[in-house]
């Protein structure tokens, strides 16, 4: 407890790991799809308006939150209010972490899995057969030992790392993988565009179709907008508190954010434009990934080369993601309870893994859990976390810095580390406000449609 604090070792280093937390597998396999979907440009621009009104601010008070008090969040949150519930916001952030991180790993495993069966050369028996692929990943996935194992390998690496370490690990591998993803993203994305057809992806995902902008795509881009920063539960609370009271944290977070946006954008034109050329149906999720794409994959000259690096990319995306959920948990038991780095990256990264087999094992025959609301274990952690605890724990968060920090500790802490610029204290209290507001509607809307069985919106 009373070791130095660990600080990012530069400013670059930090921008790229907050990047490859916001940067997950939710950039390549939602937004694409989401997209094409619901208005091409005319989506995009809201999401931007959404990203910008409701993600900037939000990224901020987590870094502003992390930086001033030098602590993740239960830590933070004791700093500024001592003896006060809010804690019990910092404790949400933790357990949001254990349910985000076990159904994660599993699908890291998949990636892990996938990546190894490209390589292998597997997928030339899928050609232009989804049914065959399809088949396939229900198979793998159902099954008991093949994806344990593969989620084991997945949780060892993410505990390797975090071990190591906010400069020796999560740092270091930011700085090798992130920049890795964006230039075999360009590669893909250019293999594709000049492919016959190609250039159709770019008509779906960016010609402006306002006709297909819904209400329901507008709750989903504000949605998609906080989901896609990993705003709610303290990651970048726990990032911000490695930074030295230096750096700029406005521009820090508009890269973070521009980044996490070139990304999905890439990963959009790379997919598609492979996709459409093949003349296959673009799907969303899972289906687009471990279905749509193997049977596509290996019709391309050299497919085997073009699968394979898809899948490491998505690998390593999936992993910097990972790493940023594990050390909320571990930075918890280091501020809070004294503990090394190694024990409590062990012991929990461990218990999180234990959690994790019974979500893999509720999607195949064995181990039928079902829960009270219809769904397996697996989708139900994902359920609660992505629809209740994150966007509560982001709204509590933007509520706090009203009501309890005052906006006025929040703009000097902004203004700390930047050197021109005056931020108004005003808007701000209007950016928070609107934020909260929004986040409190996309929660009472999922409420309305589980209870009533239609949304307010949508
Ligand atoms: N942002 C990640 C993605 O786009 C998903 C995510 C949501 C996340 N919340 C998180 C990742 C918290 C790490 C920590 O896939």
């Amino acid at each position: 407890m009373n070791q130095a604090r660990e600080h990012w070792g530069s400013r670059l280093g930090f921008i790229l790991a907050a990047s490859g937390s916001a940067v997950g597998i939710g950039n390549i396999w939602k937004y694409p799809h989401m997209a094409g979907q619901n208005g091409g440009a005319a989506f995009t621009l809201i999401y931007l308006i959404c990203i910008l009104v409701v993600g900037l601010s939000i990224v901020i008070g987590e870094f502003a939150l992390g930086r001033k008090t030098q602590l993740s969040p239960v830590g933070a949150y004791l700093a500024i209010a001592p003896g006060s519930l809010w804690k019990w916001v910092g404790f949400l952030g933790v357990g949001s972490a254990f349910v985000i991180l076990s159904f994660y790993g599993v699908v890291g495993g998949w990636i892990m899995n996938y990546s190894f069966l490209s390589l292998k050369g597997d997928f030339s028996q899928l050609t232009g057969n989804p049914e065959a692929a399809s088949a396939l990943f229900n198979s793998f996935i159902t099954s008991t030992w093949a994806p344990l194992f593969w989620q084991l390998l997945f949780m060892m690496i993410c505990i390797y790392v975090i071990v190591n370490g906010v400069k020796g690990g999560i740092e270091k591998w930011s700085k090798i993988m992130m920049p890795t993803i964006i230039v075999i993203l360009v590669i893909l994305a250019i293999r594709g565009l000049t492919l016959p057809n190609g250039m159709t992806s770019l008509t779906f995902l960016f010609k402006p179709k306002f006709e297909d902008l819904s209400a329901s795509a507008v709750v989903l881009a504000l949605g998609h907008s906080f989901f896609t920063l990993s705003l709610g539960m303290g990651t970048m609370i726990t990032y911000g508190s490695y930074l030295k009271r230096n750096e700029n944290l406005l521009n820090s977070a508009l890269w973070v954010i521009g980044l996490d946006t070139i990304i999905a954008l890439l990963a959009g034109v790379a997919i598609f434009s492979t996709v459409f050329a093949l003349g296959a149906d673009p799907a969303e999720g899972a289906g687009l990934i471990f279905v749509v794409l193997p049977s596509v994959f290996p019709q391309l000259p050299g497919g085997q080369i073009w699968g394979t690096l898809f899948f490491v990319i998505l690998f390593m995306a999936a992993l910097t993601s990972a790493i940023s959920i594990l050390e909320v948990v571990t930075a918890y038991f280091i501020d809070q309870k004294g503990w090394t780095r190694i024990r409590s990256t062990i012991l929990f990264g461990g218990i999180i893994t234990v959690v994790g087999i019974f979500c893999s094992l509720s999607l195949g025959g064995n181990l039928n859990i079902t829960w009270f609301l219809g769904m397996s274990f697996f989708d139900f952690m994902d359920y609660l976390s992505s629809k209740y605890m994150l966007p509560i724990g982001g709204m509590l968060m933007a509520i706090f810095i009203i009501k309890r920090w005052s906006v006025n500790e929040f703009v000097k802490e902004l203004h700390t580390g930047m050197n021109s610029t005056k931020i108004s204290s005003q808007l701000v209290t209007i950016l928070l406000s609107i934020g909260a507001l929004v986040v409190g509607f996309i929660i009472l809307n999922e409420i309305f449609d589980k209870l009533l069985g239609f949304p307010i919106i949508g």
